[in-house]
């Protein structure tokens, strides 16, 4: 039996990465999973591989940032499953540059997205999990949230924006017996992180104590604890997954 029997998982951006990840894990805890992209099509080999789990998967196109796409893919999910007992909000992007040079777009386009995205996806689905009057919500931040970085204004400040909203829900809705938490993941090894240069990702491996990147499994390893009732009495909490880099 697995902890996450008879449970329904909303993952944003599961396509791949660290939600392609939390998706499998979920569902070899025993989840059914809604999984959610920009694109359908993106999806197919996460559906592919939570089916070949036993579990059951759909996929819905949605963009985070969208609120009138939000409400109707979550619309769509609680249709085709019912309920929705986890909530892991993943989407995410970078669009880095120093702040001298950055454009008003690229600020807007992480903010949206990161953070707004993280706001309307836990809007539409927390209205759900207060009918219920239970649910987990589990926020993927970041430690550039909680340490800042040169060249990731936009980005930090989205992340920092994404654990104070993780602590204001969890209170918010604890009454409601629905817990909120984040993780903060510091250098994973996937497609967002692959294109920086090598002289970076050397610096980056020479301040991780642990001495090696991270993997989107350990990631997921935290997000699913924190998702699941093993953190029943755990909210407004975030968890650091860097490697020992932030203590
Ligand atoms: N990789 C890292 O080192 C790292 C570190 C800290 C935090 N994170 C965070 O982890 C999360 C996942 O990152 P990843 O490394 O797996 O990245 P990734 O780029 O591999 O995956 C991100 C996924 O989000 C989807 N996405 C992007 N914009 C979207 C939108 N508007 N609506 C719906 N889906 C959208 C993408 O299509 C993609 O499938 C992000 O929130 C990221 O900020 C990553």
């Amino acid at each position: 039996m697995g902890q996450f029997d008879g449970k329904i998982a909303l993952v944003t951006g599961a396509a791949r990465g660290i939600g392609q990840a939390t998706a499998l894990k979920l569902a070899a805890g025993g989840a059914d999973i809604a999984l959610c992209d920009l694109q359908k099509e993106w999806i197919a080999e996460t559906e592919a591989k939570v089916k070949a789990l036993g579990r059951r998967a759909e996929s819905f196109a949605m963009n985070v940032a969208n609120s009138e796409d939000v409400t109707r893919a979550v619309g769509e999910v609680e249709k085709a499953f019912g309920r929705i007992d986890v909530l892991v909000n993943n989407a995410g992007i970078t669009k880095d540059g120093l702040l001298m040079r950055m454009s008003e777009e690229d600020w807007d386009d992480v903010l949206d997205i990161n953070l707004k995205g993280t706001f309307l996806c836990t809007k539409a689905v927390s209205r759900i999990m207060m009918k219920q009057r239970s649910g987990s919500i589990v926020n993927v931040a970041s430690i550039i949230g909680l340490i800042g970085n040169a060249g990731q204004c936009n980005y930090s400040a989205s992340k920092a924006g994404v654990i104070a909203l993780t602590k204001s829900v969890a209170k918010e809705l604890a009454p409601r017996n629905i817990r909120a938490n984040a993780v903060a993941p510091g250098f994973i090894s996937t497609k967002m992180t692959d294109n920086l240069p090598e002289e970076i990702q050397k610096k980056m491996l020479d301040n991780i104590p642990l001495k090696r990147f991270g993997t989107p499994d350990d990631v997921a390893n935290v997000i699913v604890f924190l998702a699941g009732d093993e953190a029943a009495y755990v909210s407004g909490q975030v968890l650091t997954v860097c490697g020992g880099m932030v203590t």
